[in-house]
């Protein structure tokens, strides 16, 4: 695939998850038929300025992944557009984290703190942009809080400064990841920017990713959630916006094979200890659809031996279909 991606043909955008989509999650979604844009889980540009050649599995990558979007989150418009110069030429896109809600993060000013400063914002974007050669975008939310419902400006200020797209979670900060994702609100956007806008919230089936669509009028959609236990999603989405074919959704036997496949994977990334702590978040969504799930999980994320793991996920399998 190439590193060099042309806006225009983004349709769908797997969106960027700290601490799940690394580059096995990334490379599991190429495996399965999409040539959706890929996103790195968000870098820290203060980090990143410290430490240019971070170990362990933050900024691994393979070329099979790109397109491939490097995100950096931050708020110092130098030192971020000095860690995109770093990331220029691996980068397929530059994107930039003004949607995080984690007191962490806002906490310095950063992610969706930023829709409470949105000259500081555009500051950012315009540096990025100028020290870059790749198509530069910036993901937020529908504001800070209700009362602060600024997207609209926050957008076009967002084209003013530069950016080349941008994607909209649809949230407020202070619903951090509650109640349903507001399409219909994002779908304020229509003739108010001229560069292409993409919706994120709640994506979780293809019918879901039809809806949004509609509903929005965005360009395309960016799925986050929806794409964990389900590595085939993106691709099939596309299939259906490119041909209008409408495949089924993956069976617990794929299901199972894609869960196994992860696992085996991010023992080789991390190692067996780690890979295997690493993989206990997952297990509930690969198998939520199970009789017994919550009993087969409680058994899965404490088990900490590769092949007893696989002896389990066989035995699901097993039990499911005799039942
Ligand atoms: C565990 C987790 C990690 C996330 N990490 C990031 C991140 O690194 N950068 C970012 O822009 N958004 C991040 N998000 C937000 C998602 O990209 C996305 O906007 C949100 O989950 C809503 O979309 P979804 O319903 O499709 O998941 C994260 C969300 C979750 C749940």
């Amino acid at each position: 695939m190439d590193k060099k991606i042309k806006v225009k043909d983004i349709k769908v955008i797997q969106a960027p998850l700290a601490g799940v989509s690394d580059c096995v999650y990334r490379g599991l979604i190429r495996e399965y038929g999409s040539k959706c844009l890929l996103s790195t889980e968000m870098l820290s540009a203060e980090a990143l300025n410290t430490c240019p050649n971070p170990k362990g599995a933050i900024l691994k990558y393979n070329n099979s992944e790109y397109p491939l979007s490097f995100q950096l989150v931050g708020h110092k418009p130098k030192m971020i557009a000095k860690c995109a110069k770093l990331l220029e030429d691996k980068a397929s896109v530059i994107d930039l984290n003004f949607g995080c809600p984690v007191n962490k993060v806002v906490k310095s000013g950063d992610g969706s703190a930023m829709m409470k400063t949105p000259e500081l914002a555009q500051e950012i974007v315009n540096e990025v942009k100028n020290a870059v050669n790749v198509p530069v975008s910036a993901k937020f939310r529908l504001g800070w809080s209700r009362s602060i419902d600024n997207f609209v400006d926050f957008a076009k200020k967002m084209e003013e400064a530069g950016a080349d797209f941008i994607t909209i979670h649809g949230r407020y900060r202070s619903d951090m990841y509650l109640g349903h994702a507001d399409w219909k609100k994002i779908g304020e956007l229509k003739g108010e920017i001229s560069i292409p806008y993409f919706a994120n919230g709640d994506i979780k089936t293809l019918d879901d990713a039809i809806n949004c669509i509609n509903i929005t009028g965005a360009a395309g959609i960016a799925i986050g959630r929806g794409i964990i236990g389900d590595f085939s999603l993106p691709g099939r989405i596309e299939n259906y916006l490119n041909h209008g074919i409408k495949e089924n959704e993956p069976d617990l036997t794929e299901k199972i094979e894609m869960l196994k496949k992860h696992l085996e994977l991010e023992v080789e990334l991390r190692g067996a200890q780690n890979g295997i702590k690493f993989m206990r978040k997952f297990y509930n969504y690969y198998i939520s659809s199970v009789k017994n799930a919550a009993k087969y999980r409680q058994v899965l994320v404490v088990c900490d031996n590769y092949d007893k793991i696989v002896g389990i996920l066989d035995d699901i399998l097993c039990l499911s279909s005799a039942n």
